[in-house]
């Protein structure tokens, strides 16, 4: 089938090189020139396990194109909207200004029976309002949203856990859902659940999951406060609550919290819509979700401080990670960051180190200290904080190795992530957070 999908980011390009390499005739479009040119060239703009290799194979097999030029969206049976939806500047609500953009300049484009397949993260009510917007032009809007995690895009995008589909209950909409249906035959065939639903429910599913999983982690941050408090150890805690099959043990990962370009925002969106609709209090407890994970950094902070006795101005620090998460080089509220310009600001000598997001946090924050090399920021350190678990420091830092680098034997787990018996027994003093 052939495809546009508008907008190149972290959701876009995965969806453009996923949906050409099962077959798809697929053209991404972005207005940023060098993004279109590094994705032209088969390089990807950002770091996504193999999404590289996907953007080569759809180049070598031709049906993978970029272009800056809305013209070339033309002709594309279905059309992707795959744009940013931030936080719009001095408020909580989600700025539009990009899907609105990417609607104006399809429209001129637009073919009676084109399907917009909304995949951004979007207040509910905007899909039936792009559908008024584009109605002259006799194309359809669905809403079909995205639950794909940085990191694991690829994948998720190839092997979803579900499709959503919404579409208003008409014949235009049935259509809408038809074609889809075909776009992803093959996830179908292979078992996915495909779920129809009208636009408001599709467009409330994503808005409402990611409200879930930033509730979930912010629920065991609350436990991990309670930990601190009692002597309790959260780890323990989570562990025993996640063999009970209706809670789970995933998302309950107590640390300094839920960070990057989605849940922050999204829960901050998804209140601000509430509000608008008359029912800000049937979603207040987003605001204590927001509130228990800021809270989460400032308990780092403190955590560092209390180790080094409270003298923290001219002592060097080592941060490993700069990452909102591993396997990501996103550092877009990342917790980890804003623990390093925290300890930054109160005097500190701060060094960073990640394997993928240091250009990135170094042009964010040139205020901060960076070492390409873990050794390096490790050298002669006071303490050390763990922000970021990837395998470089949860697996493979060995607790003798780096004490034979700082000067200070102290670790912070800011991700609960390593093993504090092993830490404890190489003579470091051990922090975790809301762990005895
Ligand atoms: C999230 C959702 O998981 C996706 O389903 C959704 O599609 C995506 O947002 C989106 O809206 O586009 P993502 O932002 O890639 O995906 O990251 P997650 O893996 O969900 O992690 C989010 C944050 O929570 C990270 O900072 C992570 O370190 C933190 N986290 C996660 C915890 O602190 N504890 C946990 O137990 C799990």
């Amino acid at each position: 089938m052939r495809m546009s999908v508008i907008g190149c980011g972290y959701l876009g390009a995965v969806h453009a090189a996923a949906m050409a390499s099962i077959g798809h005739d697929v053209i991404g479009i972005d207005v940023d020139e060098r993004k279109v040119a590094a994705l032209n060239a088969g390089s990807a703009p950002f770091f996504e396990p193999q999404l590289t290799e996907l953007l080569t194979e759809g180049r070598e097999s031709g049906r993978l194109r970029f272009s800056d030029r809305m013209a070339d969206a033309a002709g594309a049976q279905v059309h992707f909207l795959a744009v940013g939806t931030p936080q719009i500047p001095g408020g909580h609500a989600a700025d539009l200004r990009y899907v609105d953009a990417a609607i104006d300049g399809l429209l001129p484009h637009l073919r009676p029976g084109d399907v917009i397949a909304g995949k951004s993260t979007v207040p509910v009510g905007t899909a039936a309002r792009l559908a008024t917007r584009v109605a002259d032009s006799g194309a359809t809007v669905v809403w079909n949203p995205e639950f794909l995690r940085e990191g694991w895009a690829v994948h998720d995008t190839l092997t979803p856990d579900r499709l959503v589909v919404g579409a208003e209950p008409d014949a235009a909409g049935e259509r809408g859902v038809a074609v889809l249906r075909e776009v992803y035959a093959a996830a179908v065939e292979a078992g996915t659940p495909f779920l129809v639903t009208d636009l408001a429910t599709a467009e409330l599913v994503k808005g409402a999951a990611n409200a879930f999983l930033a509730t979930k982690i912010s629920f065991i941050n609350a436990m991990a406060e309670i930990a601190d408090a009692s002597g309790a150890d959260v780890a323990l805690l989570a562990d025993a609550l996640g063999h009970d099959s209706r809670i789970g043990r995933r998302y309950l990962g107590a640390g300094i919290g839920f960070g990057g370009g989605c849940l922050p925002k999204d829960i901050r969106a998804f209140a601000a819509r509430a509000e608008e609709l008359g029912r800000g209090e049937a979603v207040g407890f987003l605001h204590e979700v927001d509130a228990i994970n800021l809270r989460r950094r400032e308990r780092a902070v403190q955590l560092v401080v209390d180790a080094l006795g409270g003298l923290v101005f001219g002592r060097r620090i080592a941060v490993l990670g700069a990452a909102f998460k591993p396997f990501s080089d996103d550092i877009r509220d990342s917790p980890g960051l804003d623990v390093a310009v925290r300890l930054r600001g109160l005097g500190a000598d701060v060094v960073v180190t990640d394997p993928a997001a240091l250009d990135n946090a170094a042009a964010a924050h040139p205020q901060l200290g960076y070492a390409r090399d873990r050794n390096d920021a490790l050298r002669e350190a006071d303490a050390v904080v763990i922000v970021t678990e990837w395998d470089e420091y949860r697996r493979d830092l060995s607790p003798a190795h780096a004490g034979g680098l700082v000067r200070g034997r102290i670790i912070i787990d800011g991700r609960n992530c390593l093993d504090a018996a092993a830490w404890r027994a190489a003579g470091w003093q051990y922090h975790g957070m809301g762990r005895r």
